[in-house]
C-alpha cells in the first residue's frame, strides 16, 4: 500500500490524512491528539512514498525542497514558488506580469508614500503585511484614520514584526468571494469544486478577520463556465509566469477571488490547501487522492478529477477569545457523539490531551462537517453535530452557507 506523509496539525490535514487514507497508509506529523497515525517523529526522519505539506510555514521555509533533495516525492511547492503567499509584494508582481486582474495596490515601507497612497483610493482601504501573519495581517476599513494607524503600526513592526515593515495598501474591492483550489503539476493545472469560506469572526461578517470560520461546496453561484474563466484568466497565466521565472510550482494553488461587479478579481494566492476549504471540498473527492496527489509530484496530472455531487458543510467550532486571546485546555465533550451523527464528521485543529481526553489547545479547535445530497441537508446535519459538542467558551457562526442554501433552492 502507497504510504503517504502528512505534514501538519490543523483540521485540514486531519481532513488530507482521512481521505488519503481511504487508499493508503498514512501518518501525520506532528498531527494532533485527535488525528488518528500522529507522530511526533520530524518528516525528514520519516520514509514515504508521498509527502504531503499542509501548511504555508514549512513550505516558505523550503522543507519541500529539503525532502526532494533526499529524494522524496513531495507535493507542495518549494520555497521559490511558495512566495506567492509568502510576499504579497512579489504575488502582486507576479500578477501583474502575467496580466490576471487585481485589485490596484502599491507596496510600501515609508509611512509618508504610504499615506499619500492611501488618499488616491476610494472609500475602503485595505492593508495588508506583505509577509505570513497567520492570515490576521489584513485590515479592511472605511475609516482612513484607522487605516493609517494601522499602517504606522505595522510599519514600526509593532503589529506583525517583520512580517508588516512592507506593508501592500489596495482599493477596496466588493462581492462575493470565491476559493477555487488547483492541483498543479509543474505544467498543468485542474481546478477542483470551488467552495466558499467565511473569513470574519461573527455572524452577518462582523468582527475581526479569523484563519476561517467555516465553509461550504459547491457553491451554486460559481458554475463550470466561472471556474473556467478563473483558471483561464487567473490560474494558467500564473502558472505560465512562475514557469517564465524558473520555478516548477508543484502543489495546490489556492486562488482567493472577489467576484466583483467587474469581473473575477485576484485578492491572493496560496500555496496549500485552505483551511477550512480543504474540510469541505476534499471529502467530495470519490477516488484514489494519494494517487491525483502523486501524479501532481511526479509532473504528470491527469487531465480531469472526479467528485461526488454531494454537498459538505463545515462550521468551524472556537475557543472563547478567538482571534484575539484564545482560552485553552478545556475538555472537549460530545465528539464521539457527533461523530455518530448520520453524515456528521468532525476533523479536529486545536486539541490537545490530557489524562482525561480531548481538550482545547488552540483557537480554532474543530472542523464539524455535514454532508447530504444538498446544501441545506449538509448544513443541518452539520449544526446539528456541532449541538452536540460542547466546551466552556466554544463559540461559532450561525449562518456558514445560510445564504448559498437560499440560492439553491432558487434554480
Ligand atoms: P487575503 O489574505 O489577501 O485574502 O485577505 C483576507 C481577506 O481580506 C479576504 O478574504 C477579503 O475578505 C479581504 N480582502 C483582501 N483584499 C481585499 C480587497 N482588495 N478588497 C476588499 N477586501 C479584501
Ligand atoms: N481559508 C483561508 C485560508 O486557508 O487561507
Amino acid at each position: 500500500m502507497t504510504r503517504v506523509c502528512v505534514v501538519g496539525s490543523g483540521a485540514r490535514e486531519h481532513a488530507l490524512a482521512d481521505v488519503l487514507g481511504r487508499d493508503a497508509d498514512v501518518v501525520v506529523t506532528p498531527g494532533n491528539p485527535g488525528i488518528p497515525g500522529s507522530t511526533a517523529r520530524p518528516p525528514e526522519e520519516i520514509t514515504a512514498d508521498l509527502f504531503v505539506i499542509g501548511p504555508e510555514a514549512p513550505l516558505v521555509d523550503g522543507l519541500a525542497d529539503r525532502l526532494r533533495a533526499r529524494g522524496a516525492s513531495v507535493f507542495g511547492p518549494g520555497a521559490d514558488g511558495a512566495r506567492l503567499e509568502g510576499s504579497k509584494a512579489w504575488m502582486k508582481d507576479l500578477l501583474a506580469e502575467a496580466g490576471v486582474p487585481t485589485a490596484r495596490h502599491g507596496t510600501f515601507s515609508n509611512e509618508a508614500d504610504a499615506v499619500a497612497f492611501l488618499d488616491t483610493l476610494g472609500d475602503l482601504f485595505v492593508i495588508k503585511t506583505d509577509g505570513l501573519a497567520a492570515g490576521k495581517g489584513v485590515l479592511v476599513t472605511e475609516a482612513r484614520a484607522d487605516a493609517v494607524a494601522a499602517v504606522r503600526e505595522y510599519l514600526s513592526g509593532a503589529a506583525f514584526g517583520d512580517a508588516g515593515t512592507t506593508v501592500v495598501i489596495e482599493e477596496g474591492l466588493t462581492g462575493p468571494e470565491l476559493s477555487v483550489l488547483a492541483v498543479c503539476d509543474g505544467t498543468r493545472a485542474v481546478a477542483l469544486p470551488p467552495a466558499q469560506d467565511f473569513k470574519r469572526v461573527g455572524d452577518g461578517d462582523i468582527g475581526p478577520n479569523t484563519g476561517g470560520m467555516g465553509a461550504y461546496s459547491p457553491v451554486p453561484l460559481a458554475g463550470p463556465d466561472l471556474v473556467g474563466t478563473i483558471m483561464a484568466e487567473g490560474v494558467e497565466p500564473t502558472m505560465a509566469a512562475l514557469r517564465a521565472r524558473g520555478i516548477d510550482y508543484r502543489g495546490v494553488l489556492y486562488a482567493g477571488l472577489m467576484l466583483t461587479p467587474a469581473g473575477p478579481k485576484m485578492l491572493e494566492y496560496n500555496v496549500r490547501f485552505g483551511d477550512p476549504e480543504a474540510q469541505v471540498v476534499l471529502p467530495r473527492f470519490t477516488s484514489d487522492l494519494a494517487a491525483l496527489l502523486g501524479a501532481a509530484a511526479q509532473g504528470c496530472l491527469p487531465a480531469d478529477t472526479q467528485f461526488s455531487d454531494d454537498a459538505v458543510v463545515g462550521v468551524v467550532a472556537a475557543t472563547e477569545g478567538y482571534p484575539q486571546s484564545p482560552r485553552i485546555g478545556d475538555p472537549i465533550h460530545g465528539l464521539d457523539a457527533a461523530n455518530e451523527l448520520e453524515g456528521v464528521f468532525v476533523y479536529c485543529a486545536g486539541v490537545g490531551a490530557d489524562h482525561e481526553g480531548l481538550v482545547t489547545a488552540g483557537g480554532r479547535v474543530l472542523s464539524v462537517c455535514g454532508r447530504g445530497a444538498t446544501l441545506a441537508e449538509a448544513r443541518t446535519r452539520a449544526y446539528d453535530g456541532v449541538s452536540a459538542i460542547s466546551w466552556p467558551g466554544m463559540h461559532h457562526r450561525h449562518d456558514i452557507a445560510q445564504v448559498a442554501v437560499k440560492g439553491e433552492a432558487t434554480p
